[in-house]
């Protein structure tokens, strides 16, 4: 445990580096080649990740709802990622979220090193993930909060500047919390339970819900770095709020990265480990089916994020996360003699500290635990 108490070596801010002017980065940034952005990437501009309309959702109009449901079914089988809008966030709270973390990252150095991170909690100001010394490391700096358990939350260690931060994200977490509940009921419809059971597995009332925002500097050679590592969310359900502006999250559809075209005022959704081990054992992906839909299996949701030479980047990941200490396992619903659980019983404490020691790694954390049929 002592090993995860201070950071392997000194910190070094990215934003520094890239304020520095230099026309190099540093080779710690230097991604190996088969990692790098243009693998694989595709230019193509006419596919996006679904774009779902959730104004028909809380209304009377049963057809409309459950055509929602199927394109959120659909979307979570296909891509494992979609884009939400009429969503019932207010778009103001987004826009003054958004930037009042932007003016956050542009204060001076001395406020945001007081709210420097160390690997024991991620809280506060960071600059990198996992804490193997001498790894590769992402463009990007980052704000590590949580929001739930209350017992976690400590406002104290929020930024105060802008002055109304700390209302704004205090708003802007009640939102979301609400409206990831709303999701965690359509995700367990789709998956042929009662709309409570997913919610009552991740803890009921007592899930964790944290935020990390994202801040990818200007990169002077983008082709050579990653603002974020291939990875896919450990917990449940991830809302990215991108930036207005500039493109830069890709997602893995195949054998391609897709670059995300975000619609306005739309939140990003995607599925996290600890649903997706559950949607591979629902009743909904029959063996039937797979022979029909070959691809008809919920996808991972691998996803990294590219920089570039003239614009930074601020993005919000939310989390919405079970219970840290519940054993977090296959439902018994979904288990059968045909179907036994894929992966072993395991808390979403004990799955976060298996991923925080090894920072962004693909999807080989989920896969490594899965267990052997
Ligand atoms: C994340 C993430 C994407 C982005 O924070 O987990 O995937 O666009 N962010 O910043
Ligand atoms: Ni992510």
């Amino acid at each position: 445990m002592n090993k995860l108490q201070e950071w392997p070596e000194p910190i070094v801010r990215v934003q520094s580096l890239s304020d520095s002017g230099t026309p190099l980065i540093p080779e710690r940034y230097v991604k190996p080649p088969l990692e790098r952005p243009s693998i694989n990437s595709t230019a193509s501009m006419d596919v996006n990740i679904p774009v779902i309309d959730l104004v028909g959702l809380y209304g009377d109009d049963h057809a409309l709802r459950a055509a929602i449901l199927d394109q959120i079914a659909i979307a979570c089988r296909e891509w494992g990622f979609f884009q939400v809008i009429n969503h019932g966030v207010s778009p103001q709270l987004m826009d003054r979220a958004r930037e009042a973390w932007r003016q956050f990252f542009h204060s001076p150095m001395e406020v945001k090193q007081a709210y420097a991170n160390t690997p024991k909690t991620y809280e506060g100001y960071g600059s990198r993930l996992g804490v193997e010394k001498g790894a590769i490391l992402d463009w990007s700096d980052y704000y590590f909060l949580h929001y739930l358990p209350s017992t976690l939350k400590d406002c104290n260690k929020w930024p105060t500047i802008p002055a109304d931060c700390r209302e704004v994200l205090d708003e802007y977490g009640k939102q979301l919390v609400k409206l990831c509940g709303r999701l965690m009921k359509v995700l367990s419809i789709n998956l042929g339970l009662g709309e409570e059971r997913l919610q009552n597995a991740f803890g009921g009332e007592n899930i964790g819900a944290c935020l990390r925002v994202n801040f990818y500097p200007k990169c002077p050679q983008p082709d050579l770095a990653l603002g974020l590592s291939s990875h896919s969310d450990p917990g449940g359900i991830t809302l990215l709020l991108p930036d207005n502006h500039v493109p830069g999250l890709q997602v893995r559809k195949d054998e391609n990265w897709i670059t995300v075209k975000p619609a306005p005022h739309a939140f990003i959704v995607n599925i996290g480990d600890q649903i997706q081990g559950r949607m591979r054992e629902s009743g909904l992906i029959s063996d039937e089916k797979l022979q029909v839909l070959s691809n008809a299996t919920y996808k991972s949701v691998e996803h990294r994020v590219i920089v570039n030479s003239s614009e930074e980047r601020v993005s919000l990941a939310f989390f919405y996360n079970p219970k840290s200490d519940v054993p977090i396992e296959p439902l018994k619903e979904l288990v059968a003699p045909d179907r036994p659980p894929l992966y072993p019983a395991m808390t979403f404490d004990e799955y976060r500290l298996f991923i925080r020691m090894r920072g962004p790694s693909g999807k080989s954390q989920v896969e490594s635990l899965k267990s052997p049929r």
